[in-house]
């Protein structure tokens, strides 16, 4: 077999080889029916127990309640952006958002296209290194939901405490953090996570929704952005992601193989405490999060020198550490460590960074 790179993209990110392997193994002959998953019809039975036991799996994993509904949708975490007040912000309502980063702000600026947005706190306050207390928000009484990125993938600013938000429908986007440790369902009103992170393949996005939230979709709300409609038909109002669905599952499985997400929360932070402690022990690695608030999954960092950036980037693919590039609009490096990439990812990064210190620093 061909050796697989450490893959440190932020997505599409790293798939653990043991799915990409059963994948392979089923592509063209799914247990023995002649044909691929991706030739199935969705109606049929053999691809509704594929997508149930998906469903399944992941309220297994992450232990959802019964009054919650599991969507697999299409359009990716952005088009949530606009669903989300289509289906929850009534015309004369408001909507609470906390402004973290970069796609808590697309999130903000695409739900002022439906109606009023208050923004309750910003993190540009404290240049995007901390996340506000919340007894520094401005919340709206009545407000028709909180809105809130539990992990800013490009700035690498993470919650480590979920919001107190009382009757209010607590809504996240949980992209690049699900699955990366437990967490406690009941406390939110509306969960959403781009799958091509912790989840599968890209364009497919799960939606966990609390049920007395169904039917409150605006008139102008389109068919198939309606949660209720969605949930009405089991995520198959049209033709789902099938494929992805199906992939996902393969994660799921696989999840549980490992331990679930108790695991996951160990492993991973291992992985995050190994790296972070490398950055902050040397003088030529920065990364200026306030420790508490510093991503597990993403981990910007800088060179001292950004002239080395080039080479930094050279040297480690050539030892098989891909994508370490920073996002376009923050620079300097990003290393995504989602719950696919195993300890000995970071110990391979944190030699070759050592190395280049010593070479460079
Ligand atoms: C936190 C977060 N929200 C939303 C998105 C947008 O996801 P998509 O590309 O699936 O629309 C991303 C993508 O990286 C993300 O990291």
């Amino acid at each position: 077999m061909s050796k697989r790179a450490y893959n440190f993209c932020a997505g599409p990110a790293a798939l653990p080889t043991e799915v990409l392997e059963r994948a392979r193994d089923e592509l063209l002959d799914w247990q023995g029916k002649g044909l691929s998953v991706m030739e199935m019809s969705h109606r049929s039975d053999e691809y509704v127990a594929i997508a149930e036991k998906a469903e399944q799996d992941l309220r297994d994993l992450l232990s959802i309640p019964s009054n919650y509904k599991v969507l697999f949708l299409q359009g990716g975490a952005s088009q949530q952006f606009a669903e989300i007040p289509l289906n929850l912000l009534p015309e004369d309502g408001v909507a609470d958002y906390v402004e973290t980063g970069i796609w808590s702000k697309k999130a903000i600026e695409e739900a002022r296209r439906f109606g009023n947005v208050n923004v309750v706190a910003s993190a540009s306050q404290y240049d995007y290194f901390a996340i506000p207390g919340q007894n520094e928000w401005n919340l709206t009484p009545g407000a028709a939901y909180l809105h809130y990125a539990s992990n800013e993938t490009i700035g690498g600013l993470e919650f480590d405490w979920v919001p107190e938000a009382g009757d209010v429908p607590l809504v996240v986007d949980m992209s690049s953090d699900i699955l990366s440790r437990p967490i406690d369902v009941s406390r939110f009103g509306l969960i959403y996570a781009g799958a091509q992170k912790n989840i599968g393949p890209s364009g497919l996005v799960v939606v966990i929704v609390r049920e007395d939230l169904l039917g409150r979709a605006r008139s102008i709300c389109p068919t198939m952005l309606n949660y209720k409609i969605a949930a009405d038909n089991g995520s198959m109002y049209n033709t789902p992601a099938t494929y992805s669905w199906y992939l996902s599952g393969l994660v799921f499985q696989w999840l549980k193989d490992q331990g679930g997400v108790e695991a996951m929360e160990k492993r991973n932070r291992a992985k995050k405490d190994l790296l972070y402690k490398a950055i902050d022990a040397s003088e030529f690695y920065t990364n200026p999060i306030q420790p508490s608030a510093r991503s597990w999954m993403n981990v910007p960092f800088r060179l001292a020198d950004e002239k080395l950036d080039k080479a930094f980037l050279v040297g480690a693919e050539a030892r098989g550490l891909l994508n370490l590039k920073g996002h376009r609009s923050v620079g300097g490096m990003r290393a995504s460590i989602y719950n696919a990439l195993g300890l000995d990812a970071v110990e391979a990064l944190v030699a070759y960074m050592a190395e280049f210190e010593k070479e460079h620093g």
